[in-house]
């Protein structure tokens, strides 16, 4: 189930910088220097202040940027958000929405690839049984992805668990990224429900992975995301 879209492996591993504020985010970016190529900036950095600074000094360095703030709103105004958006030298954000949203999203993209959410990996059959969602979590999954695609998105966040499907049943162009990577078995108070390792993604078809907890946390984040990208590196010959 590889995918067979040709990324450079290095950019496979996209590091979420989930830190308070933007400073200790340039300090971690220095520490993990070469061995991450991606970043995912999202909710609590733009909160913080300095967002776009950030997202600049990470351009200026070479890096990919992902923006991951899953706009959400009426169909114009998420497309001139993602107008003023791609100005900037990111390369993914996401969007979370119907068919409208998407396609108005597409329409104003420019040079940025736009990934439509499909599940949160937080959520389960129980969760979307509340919010009133009475289907397959896969059948939602598939669904949302083939429609993203047809909207003119160019992928979408997948949990490792549904990647196999969307490979098997999506056109190839489709990217997929997925969070929900944990090295081993899920603690019992993680809040990740929809997990897989390193390998699992990759075998189900993911373009790249998400992490963040797994390299913040670990004793030695850069150990830890050079480890990611050893194993990549099994995995893909090039
Ligand atoms: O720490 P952890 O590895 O769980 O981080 C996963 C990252 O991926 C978080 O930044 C989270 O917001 C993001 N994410 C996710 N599920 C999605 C979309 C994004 O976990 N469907």
């Amino acid at each position: 189930m590889l995918s067979s879209n040709t990324i450079p492996r290095r950019e496979r591993l996209i590091f979420a910088l989930d830190v308070p504020d933007a400073g200790s985010a340039r300090q971690l970016v220095t520490q993990l220097g070469e061995t991450v190529n991606f970043y995912k900036i999202g909710l609590e950095l733009f909160m913080a202040g300095g967002y776009f600074e950030l997202l600049d000094w990470l351009v200026a360095q070479q890096k990919k940027v992902f923006v991951d703030l899953k706009f959400f709103d009426i169909p114009a105004t998420v497309q001139a958000a993602v107008r003023q958006l791609s100005q900037r030298g990111a390369t993914f954000c996401t969007v979370h929405g119907n068919q409208a949203i998407m396609e108005a999203a597409a329409q104003a993209k420019g040079g940025l690839k736009i990934l439509a959410v499909t599940v949160l990996t937080s959520l389960d059959r129980g969760d979307l049984d509340d919010l009133g969602f009475h289907c397959d979590v896969e059948q939602l999954v598939l669904s949302r992805a083939r429609r993203a695609l047809e909207a003119g998105c160019d992928g979408v966040v997948s949990s490792g668990m549904e990647a196999a499907r969307l490979r098997a049943f999506i056109d190839h162009r489709l990217l997929v990224v997925t969070p929900g990577i944990r090295p081993v078995d899920n603690r019992p108070d993680d809040d990740q429900k929809r997990t897989v390792t390193v390998e699992q993604a990759f075998r189900n078809g993911a373009d790249y992975i998400v992490v963040g907890r797994p390299i913040r946390s670990a004793p030695d984040p850069h150990a830890a995301a050079e480890e990611i990208q050893r194993s990549i590196a099994t995995i893909f010959p090039k």
